[in-house]
């Protein structure tokens, strides 16, 4: 195994906050990963920080009214300070705006261009006439050469993860202006992948990338076995980092060949800072680098930013790119612009120190081989039922016990039997059944066994029933209570990558942090006799989450999805205007139902008795799928009474009732005292 780590964890995009699926995807595995090896001694570097140039950075400044500047300086530090308050353990958070950034990667591509790997060619680029730029990554969207999905980006398609050229697109479409771009000649400096085919094959295929996961494995053949083509590595663009060689005038680096460096300058910077040599971190066959990032990051860390280290000459190469699959919520897609997220920062506010709680719903839910769903019920099962009635329940139960039997201190176990010996040998495994999952980048599995190991110890309290017999049999008592209290300590230090805050509460409960992970699987004893816990009444490991919590966090959600419809309603064009004389033909009146009954055989019709206040006549409505007929009487409506009677279904119909629509389609009365809230203008039924 190696003894250097470099862990990257994908550079966010600053035109958002982190939400959920980001954690699950990226952040929460790598930081499990990170502390663990920290945790074995290994020497980690675990990299990240804002990706604060590209085209969704500057869409968003448009949108806003702001400055690109403005954008990313909000969103790096809402970003940054969630990762800290979420317990992310990154050695250090950078971002692309930093000048290190900056140096280091405009030196990377002036090491390629005068190594001449790159192809300098004058192209036909799609441009918009009327925003007078031209059209490149997210700025244009059209369908998809290789699934056919008809909003891909002129970068990516985010539906089948394919990366190809704006210029591929079939229907392009300006995300500025909704323009039909043309063509015009612009230069640009392209890296030929296609000279790298045979080496990407050699390494990924045939090399000892079988043990990727399968998801990335197969992205990479296919791209690989479909053949690959040069890729523009400028744009004309004004938000990035300049193009540091002649000609480069006015143009920027793409994102994707500035961003992948950022974990180089980020390491750079933090070597700086703790003394260190950031080439041991880049360099040296021995480190390992492994980037974590979500599946649609997989061709620029698999075939693209290889590709460029590869040209460069002097760095390694990454031995493990653990993509994950997405996780959607409460049943759709995750998206930022629909605000359909849980965000981690408002999370953090509305769940304050409840970091493990979700933490460890998304493990244990992590879209690992598929994509999974985040619902706030099973978040609340995983607490409820598993972190407090198996971990906490077992927990509490040695810490009380000890308190009150021993005031506190671990007893001296008298003759063990064999359950002891035996429970005692079972929980000496879990070091390597933990480490081995972890280390294949099983995470859901590494936490069923944390879980298990919790449920090893309740059942051998259960079993054993120390209350039972503390009375009759103290001697006995004495040695129950120093295994689990073994089973405790144990739990402190395993804990510690999939459940940071929760192994410092017990460690502190346990008035111990004196052992490694290794001694878990070692050491006989890891608390010994004589030991006093933490003083006074031992505090809860885990707090159950309350119904109205729950439902809270659904109200919010519904709330977004109703802004959502709204902003998206189809409002009805204006009709062909009247004349004023023509209004005032209409004679309307305020009336009450007086009777109503469904019509028989017809889904939307009432047949309604109405007091116009000139008489009561007989209105059929077209009502019947918003209302109940029970419902309407003594109603007040607004009628139109002058219309022709016109007969519907063989009853005739002596004028209209105005109804108009909510967001969701239900029709409302136009009410005379206005007390229902609507949209959607007039409706006459
Ligand atoms: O997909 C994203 O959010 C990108 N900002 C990830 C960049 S990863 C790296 F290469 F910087
Ligand atoms: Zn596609």
């Amino acid at each position: 195994m190696s003894n250097r780590y470099t862990i990257t964890a994908a550079l966010p995009y600053t035109n958002g906050p982190i939400h959920i699926g980001h954690l699950a995807g990226v952040y929460v595995p790598a930081d499990i990963y990170a502390r663990y090896l920290r945790l074995i001694g290994k020497d980690v570097a675990f990299i990240c920080g804002s990706d604060e140039h590209g085209v969704p950075i500057t869409i968003k400044a448009k949108k806003e009214g702001v400055t690109p500047q403005d954008v990313v300086d909000k969103y790096h530090a809402i970003i940054k300070q969630s990762f800290e308050d979420f317990g992310i353990s990154f050695d250090n958070y950078s971002r692309t705006s930093a000048k290190i950034h900056h140096d280091t990667a405009s030196e990377f591509f002036k090491t390629l261009y005068d190594k001449h790997e790159f192809v300098e060619e004058v192209t036909e680029q799609l441009y918009d006439e009327e925003a007078k730029q031209f059209l490149a990554d997210r700025f244009v969207i059209g369908t998809c050469p290789k699934c056919g999905y008809e909003e891909a980006y002129g970068d990516q398609c985010e539906n089948c993860g394919t990366s190809h050229n704006a210029t591929d697109l079939i229907n392009p479409k300006s995300a500025i202006t909704g323009n039909t771009p043309t063509l015009k000649e612009t230069k640009h400096w392209f890296l030929p992948l296609n000279k790298h085919e045979d080496f990407l094959r050699e390494w990924i295929l045939k090399g000892h990338k079988k043990d990727w996961k399968p998801n990335v494995y197969g992205q990479c053949k296919s791209w690989i076995d479909d053949g690959l083509r040069p890729r523009a590595v400028t744009r004309d663009l004004d938000w990035g980092i300049p193009v540091p060689v002649e000609g480069g005038e006015g143009k920027v680096l793409y994102v994707w060949f500035d961003a992948p460096i950022g974990y180089i300058s980020a390491t750079k910077e933090w070597a700086e800072r703790e003394g260190k040599n950031w080439e041991d971190y880049w360099k040296d066959e021995n480190t390992k680098l492994v980037h974590f990032i979500g599946k649609d990051n997989i061709v620029f860390h698999c075939i693209i930013f290889p590709s460029m280290l590869k040209a460069e000459g002097s760095y390694i190469l990454p031995d493990n790119v653990p993509a994950n699959e997405f996780l959607n919520l409460e049943g759709n897609k995750l998206s930022t612009s629909k605000n359909w997220a849980v965000w981690l920062h408002e999370y953090l506010e509305d769940f304050p120190e409840k970091q493990d709680a979700l933490r460890y719903a998304l493990i244990a839910n992590a879209p690992e081989t598929k994509d999974n769903d985040f619902t706030w019920k099973d978040f609340q099962a995983r607490n409820n039922n598993e972190l407090v009635a198996i971990f906490g329940n077992f927990i509490n139960r040695v810490a009380v016990l000890t308190n009150k039997y021993y005031d506190g201190e671990v007893p001296e176990p008298s003759e063990f039997t064999k359950i002891d010996e035996d429970t005692l040998t079972a929980v000496k495994a879990y070091p390597a059944v933990i480490a081995s999952s972890i280390e294949r980048y099983r995470f859901r599995e590494a936490s069923q066994e944390l879980m298990n190991l919790a449920r090893l110890g309740n059942k051998y309290l259960a079993d054993e029933e120390p209350w039972k017999k503390v009375k009759d049999d103290p001697e006995r008592v004495k040695t129950i209570m120093f295994v689990a209290l073994q089973i405790a300590s144990a739990l402190a230090i395993l804990s510690e990558p999939l459940l940071p805050f929760t192994s410092n509460k017990l460690k502190s409960i346990l008035n111990s942090d004196g052992n490694s992970w290794e001694e878990v699987a070692t050491k006989d004893i890891l608390l010994p006799s004589g030991h006093k816990l933490q003083e006074g009444k031992a505090e809860l490991l885990f707090k159950p989450i309350e119904e109205k919590d729950i439902q809270a966090q659904l109200d919010k959600l519904e709330a977004s999805k109703k802004a959502n419809e709204a902003a998206n309603a189809t409002v009805e064009p204006q009709k062909d205007t009247i004349t004023f004389d023509d209004f005032t033909k209409l004679d309307i009146r305020v009336g009450t139902i007086l009777e109503a009954e469904k019509m028989p055989k017809a889904k939307k019709l009432l047949v309604l008795k109405v007091d116009t206040g000139i008489d009561v006549r007989t209105i059929v409505s077209g009502i019947a799928e918003s209302y109940k007929a029970e419902d309407v009487i003594g109603k007040k409506v607004t009628v139109l009474v002058n219309l022709a009677p016109r007969a519907l279904r063989g009853v005739e119909s002596e004028g209209m009732i105005l109804m108009t629509e909510t967001p969701e389609g239900q029709l409302v009365f136009v009410n005379p005292d206005n007390s229902v809230e609507t949209s959607n203008g007039l409706k006459i039924s």
